[in-house]
């Protein structure tokens, strides 16, 4: 039994192999550490894609480099070695400048809607900041443009002149959403963004990504511990363990036969609400841990 009770209606977009928008080469992310010379490698060559209008979803337990990744992507966490491209462009290492002309193209979604939207700007300004960004449009096209997001993630017209204190976490999660799309983006990586949210809501807002997905074709870079999230809005999805991927496949057929070890046990270990399950889960899970069928 799923606890989410969402559903994705279609595939992406085009074939991922013909359109390919991500792709990571044998990526490496070290973060130094104080007084050592051999920094910590979060993220050991891996290599991964996403094609236009898929969602890639990113799975592994606490500390396994999905984050990492996700900000290597962005250009928040240092590629140490391998590359990112992006629609054939390499960005593993790019200038700032060169950086924040590709924020029109490659958006995020943390997963703290309380702390990713700054409390002091109304949510027009949070909205219009990313358009003045990178110019070229006036007051009443961008004034047009946010009465639009804000519809496109189902809040009221209103909104944009009252402040994040003034919503709830899902609503903040839709006011973060309706930012990362203010410039049409061609890829979000979202980390978690589902996570501190209850279920009810967690349900509209995947429902919501998906909805977005198939009208606008933009593609995700879903990074989840939860694997019933990544269930409902992964077309594939990659397993991490201890900065490696470990298994990757088409989601269904990953999430009911998963081959490795590590993602049995990750399967397993999510919740389930059905307490026939939940035991049939810890005996299986039980039976994995016993050293003689690891
Ligand atoms: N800025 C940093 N400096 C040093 N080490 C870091 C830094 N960021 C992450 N790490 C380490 O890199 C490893 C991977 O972290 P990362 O945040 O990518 O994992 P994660 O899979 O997203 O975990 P979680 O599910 O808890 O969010 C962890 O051991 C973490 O402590
Ligand atoms: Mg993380």
């Amino acid at each position: 039994m799923n606890i989410i009770k969402v559903e994705r209606a279609g595939e992406p977009a085009a074939n991922p192999s013909d359109s390919q928008l991500l792709t990571i080469d044998g990526l490496e992310v070290d973060y130094p550490i104080p007084g050592r010379r051999k920094p910590f490698r979060a993220v050991d060559r891996i290599s991964l894609h996403v094609g236009i209008g898929e969602t890639l979803g990113v799975v592994g337990e606490s500390g396994s480099g999905k984050t990492s990744v996700g900000r290597a992507v962005l250009g928040l966490a240092p590629v140490s070695g391998g590359r990112v491209t992006f629609d054939g462009r390499d960005i593993s290492h790019l200038s700032r400048r060169a950086r924040r002309g590709l924020s029109k193209d490659i958006q995020v979604i943390f997963q703290d809607p309380y702390t990713s939207l700054n409390p002091l700007m109304a949510v027009g300004d949070i909205l219009t900041e990313p358009l003045a960004a990178v110019g070229g449009m006036n007051a009443s096209k961008a004034r047009t443009r946010v009465a639009d997001l804000l519809e496109m993630v189902g809040l009221p017209r209103g909104a944009d002149r009252r402040f994040p204190r003034d919503f709830s976490g899902g609503q903040r999660q839709r006011i973060a959403i309706a930012r990362a799309l203010a410039l049409d983006p061609r890829l979000i990586v979202c980390d978690e963004p589902v996570s501190a949210l209850d279920l009810t809501t967690q349900e509209r807002i995947l429902a919501l990504l998906i909805e977005l997905q198939e009208r606008t074709r933009v593609a995700y870079l879903f990074v989840s511990h939860d694997l019933d999230v990544v269930r409902v809005i992964s077309h594939r999805t990659v397993v991490m363990s201890e900065g490696r991927i470990i298994e990757a496949g088409a989601t269904d057929s990953l999430m009911q036969d998963p081959q490795h070890p590590s993602t049995q046990k990750l399967i397993m270990s999510n919740p389930v609400l059905d307490p026939d399950e939940q035991r049939e889960r810890r005996r299986r899970r039980a039976l994995l841990s016993s050293p003689a069928t690891t």
